[in-house]
């Protein structure tokens, strides 16, 4: 049966046999008495540019008999918002929609066309019926971490557009530069949007870029952004982070923060103790006068108040923030934020506005009216539908996209791994939900955070094609979903940004490597393709020799190994990957955990202790981690039979930004039968001199035994002050070595 290679696939398609040719002029005849053309008006323009193609008529429904005629039509009945049908029949395309409908169709129609064996454009015969399933198909951008220009902003309104997202969240404020015009407070935009170097280097390292870093939108050009997203159904709803994330703010009106500065607009990633004084009534009118001209500017019905990571030191010891909480009845300085929060929401409904705020608004109470956005995980989207709310679900584990997507990312990524496949995987409806509260879950949102992602290029690279598979997710009917027909399509889905000149990542056809256990307690490298016409071949330490894979094989030495996927001439058709193998006296042997390691960070399984990989350099590969949150690391090896050690040692990895904590303290204790165990010697803390973030945790002994138990216990909850403080830290490990 022929198939289409349409993303999102509309939710009924009937192809049909034969064809509608598209020749060198078309007629796009439209029955709107308006100028709300817009699809017609982009479909031409994206016909003349691709194709050369001219059209001569846009003003009815009669035919002119042209040999190719696009003939949209609006449909007589009430159909759900951006409802299209579509009828290639002859040489004619019928496109029925409201003008939303009609830019969608259109859209559809540009992924349907294709050329023949005689090099003809041609549409296939089809019936398609289609509507979104979500109603909020969102697509965000951090412009403060990075800046990206009009124009780029421009190109990125167009790619929600081409897989039919409605939204575009603009984070236009942050600690590290506030980007939009505010007539009232100039110095936002002459100070706050303003640092004086930027962390390039791994979070937590000291490389920085020394230059200045600038960039702002003026009103001119955001209203120029918003009437442009308009004429592609798009809304963009603004962000203005508040009470946290503010130091841009800070740097340039000290007044607004509990010490009055000095402050300046922040250099590296991460979180700040410095906030906006929410004691003081000189802040909530800044704020009003900012959302004042933030309303003016976009007509979206949604402002986003951000509301995420927001230390309470501060207000812990200002007095202004303390009699405020007095004053107030407060209970304590979470309440201080929802009091914020709820001050702000009343403002804005009362300008006809409603709010967004990230997950963290729902502690100390949520505001009476306000949407939550879901990242920290989907639960507090859970807690908000369930009180009510409507949501967003953006959780970190499938929706930020400045996450790796290869396991062999080529340049540094915020961290997370979150994988094509993964995306596509994506629910945002919980599975426990009735009807009533999932009608709360309004959609899904990817998220594009900056700190790593300063170009044009490595923005595309990042969102393609996991942009894609999430539109799926948005769009197209639950039981549409079909992760083996994406893969049918994404060769397909490639070539269209190829032709478009997208930058994409081809993760998705990496060389795919993992260690497995073989038998007799060994590991082996697997190495797998998708590309049915080629081979792979791999190298052992120190031997140029190529070596024809078949399946896979043991390690026996320490050293590095390569492979890489060759055509069959031989050359090479992707990246060689290599991997560095540390073979001791617990490699690949039985291994177990009292407690399983987080969802979220499961590596594979307790074998990961064992499987002879550790990570050597200061960037971590996610994937290959245990990680624990809130939760001990306790693991017993069974060496198979009495053995002679020296040292036991564990990896660990350590990054409190990113909230993984080293652990409170490790015991290691040996046993020769399993049962009765030696006392715990206390254990050596070290770091390699180029890598200060892994950390090993040495217990020098001179012993023998069979079982090797090591208790690492979780560092508890992150303190104050530090970024997710009050949360249970995270505990990673990803090597246990007996030498
Ligand atoms: C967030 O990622 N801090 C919302
Ligand atoms: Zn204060």
């Amino acid at each position: 049966m022929a198939q289409i290679n349409v993303v999102p696939m509309p939710a009924q398609v009937k192809i049909n046999p034969g064809y509608c040719v598209i020749k060198e002029t078309v007629g796009i005849l439209m029955d709107y008495i308006d100028d709300d053309n817009n699809g017609a008006r982009e479909f031409e323009k994206y016909l003349s540019k691709n194709y050369r193609i001219k059209k001569i008529v846009e003003e009815d429904t009669h035919s002119y008999g042209l040999p190719t005629e696009f003939i949209c039509g609006i449909l007589g009945s009430k159909h759900a918002a951006g409802y299209y049908e579509i009828e290639v029949k002859g040489q004619t395309v019928y496109i029925k929609g409201d003008s939303q409908g009609t830019f969608y169709a259109f859209e559809t129609i540009k992924q349907l066309i294709t050329k023949n064996k005689k090099g003809e454009l041609i549409i296939p015969h089809c019936i398609i019926k289609d509507h979104p399933r979500f109603p909020y198909r969102g697509m965000h951008l951090d412009v403060s971490r990075h800046f990206f220009t009009v124009p780029q902003i421009k190109k990125y309104i167009d790619w929600l557009a081409m897989y039919k997202f409605n939204s575009f969240h603009w984070h236009l404020t942050d600690d590290q530069g506030w980007r939009i015009e505010i007539k009232k407070y100039p110095l936002l935009t002459q100070i706050g949007s303003c640092r004086a170097q930027t962390l390039v280097g791994n979070y937590g390292s000291n490389l920085y870029d020394k230059g200045k870093y600038c960039g702002y939108y003026t009103q001119a050009q955001i209203r120029d952004l918003v009437r442009y997203a308009k004429e592609r159904y798009i809304d963009i709803i603004p962000e203005i982070e508040m009470p946290g994330h503010a130091l841009a703010a800070l740097a340039s009106y000290p007044f607004l923060g509990c010490t009055k500065g000095p402050y300046k607009t922040m250099e590296t990633w991460g979180v700040s103790d410095d906030v906006l004084c929410a004691g003081n009534d000189s802040t909530y009118q800044f704020m009003e006068d900012v959302l004042d001209e933030v309303s003016a500017l976009f007509p979206s019905a949604y402002i986003h108040i951000g509301g995420d990571e927001c230390p309470k030191e501060r207000w812990k010891t200002c007095p202004v923030c303390q009699s405020k909480i007095k004053n107030e009845k407060l209970k304590d300085e979470n309440a201080l934020q929802s009091y914020f929060t709820q001050r702000i929401e009343k403002y804005l409904n009362r300008k006809g506005k409603k709010i967004i705020g990230w997950d963290e608004i729902l502690e100390g109470g949520l505001a009476p009216n306000a949407t939550v956005m879901s990242w920290r995980g989907e639960e507090g989207g859970i807690a908000a539908a369930k009180q009510g709310h409507d949501v967003i679900m953006t959780p970190g584990s499938h929706c930020y996209f400045d996450h790796s997507q290869s396991a062999n990312e080529d340049s540094i990524t915020f961290g997370g791994y979150t994988p094509l496949e993964k995306v596509y995987a994506y629910e945002p409806v919980p599975v426990s939900f009735s009807e009533n509260e999932a009608r709360h879950i309004l959609g899904a949102q990817g998220n594009v955070w900056t700190e790593y992602i300063s170009n044009e290029q490595k923005l595309e690279y990042m969102i393609f094609p996991r942009m894609a598979a999430l539109a799926e997710v948005l769009w197209s009917p639950k039981e549409k979903r079909n992760w083996k027909d994406f893969e049918r399509r994404l060769p397909a889905i490639f070539k269209s940004y190829t032709d478009r000149g997208i930058r994409f990542s081809n993760a998705y056809n990496d060389l795919k490597a993992s260690v497995i256990p073989l038998p007799g307690n060994a590991i082996g490298w697997q190495l797998e393709t998708k590309n049915q016409h080629a081979h792979i071949i791999y190298r052992e330490p120190g031997n140029e020799k190529d070596i024809w894979y078949k399946e896979p094989f043991i390690i026996q030495t320490t050293g590095l190994f390569e492979a890489a996927i060759m055509d069959d001439k031989n050359n090479p058709v992707s990246n060689w990957q290599k991997q560095e193998f540390f073979i001791n006296k617990a490699t690949g042997k039985k291994i177990s955990l009292v407690t399983a390691p987080s969802k979220s960070y499961p590596g594979s399984g307790a074998f990961s202790l064992v499987d002879g990989i550790q990570n050597t350099k200061g960037m971590a590969r996610s994937a290959e981690f245990l990680g624990f949150n809130g939760k001990d690391l306790d693991a017993l090896v069974d060496l198979g039979e009495e053995t002679t050690m020296d040292r036991v040692v564990l990896h660990i990895f350590q990054q409190p930004g990113s909230w993984i904590y080293p652990p409170a303290s490790v015991n290691i204790y040996f046993s020769s039968n399993g049962k009765d165990f030696s006392e715990p010697l206390p254990c050596i803390l070290g770091s390699p001199a180029d890598a200060p973030a892994l950390l090993y945790i040495l217990r020098p002994v001179n012993t023998q035994a069979r079982y090797i138990r090591i208790w690492a216990q979780n560092y508890g909850t992150i303190p104050s002050g530090q970024p997710g403080a009050g949360n249970p830290a995270w505990l990673f490990a990803d090597e246990i070595e007996a030498q």
